[in-house]
């Protein structure tokens, strides 16, 4: 598959790469800055693009079987600006006739309780709110385009740099933790989850949760 994927310089979408092209995949890795380090393979191309500009998107996208984003705000953004990449690579998709999308989400909007989502509980840090929030307006607008099959991949409540185990469970809407109540997952292992979601399409127009 060729895959155009959208922040292919950040810690996410780095693994996300790797993972794709150790399965054979073709990638081509769109940031601001066009350079992308860790990342090298014969089936790897690093391009420069801007998520929030639909042309960027639609120029990009053509020719590629899906879009893959990790993209994320800038520590100089507003974190709103999700929202803006959303709409751009939505609307640029629909230009380049690409209807596949897998969309690295927040883990905020996962449900932990019947009528209660991880972000509305007294544990969730205080400075991850602006981000998840916006995490979760993104998601209000990824909901509506329906002629996109799309998958809102969420990360466990903590994803760090850490180990490929290969081993991961999904939920669907729901946070995934361990017995202890603990939600983690490796960015290695969200990558491995990530690739099986583009290769397999088991949660198109579903909010699939990624831990252990
Ligand atoms: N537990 C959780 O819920 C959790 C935890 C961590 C991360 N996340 C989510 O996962 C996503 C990725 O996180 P990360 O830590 O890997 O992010 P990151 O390291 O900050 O990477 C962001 C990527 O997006 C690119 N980018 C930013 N704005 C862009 C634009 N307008 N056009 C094109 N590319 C753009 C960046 O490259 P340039 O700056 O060069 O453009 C970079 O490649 C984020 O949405 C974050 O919210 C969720």
């Amino acid at each position: 598959m060729q895959v155009l994927l959208l922040g292919a310089s950040g810690r996410i979408g780095r693994r996300i790469a790797n993972e794709l092209l150790d399965r054979g995949h073709g990638v081509t890795g769109v940031s601001r800055s066009g350079t992308v380090e860790g990342v090298d393979d014969d089936d790897f191309v690093a391009v420069s693009g801007d998520a929030t500009d639909p042309d960027d998107v639609a120029r990009l996208a053509t020719g590629h079987d899906a879009v893959a984003s990790a993209l994320g705000p800038s520590e100089d953004e507003s974190p709103d600006v999700l929202t803006e990449m959303l709409d751009g690579v939505v609307e640029g998709m629909r230009r380049a006739d690409v209807d596949r999308l897998v969309w690295t989400g927040g883990a905020g909007i996962l449900q932990v309780g019947p009528d209660t989502r991880l972000i509305e509980t007294e544990e969730f840090p205080e400075e991850w709110k602006p981000l998840a929030s916006a995490a979760i307006d993104a998601y209000g607008h990824l909901e509506e385009a329906t002629d996109l099959r799309w998958t809102y991949l969420a990360p466990a409540a903590l994803i760090e740099p850490g180990e490929r185990t290969g081993d991961y469970r999904t939920a669907t809407g729901e946070l995934v933790a361990d017995e202890d109540g603990d939600s983690y997952v490796s960015m290695e292992d969200f990558a491995v989850a990530f690739a099986d979601e583009l290769e397999n399409e088991n949660g198109v127009h579903d909010v699939l949760a990624v831990g252990y």
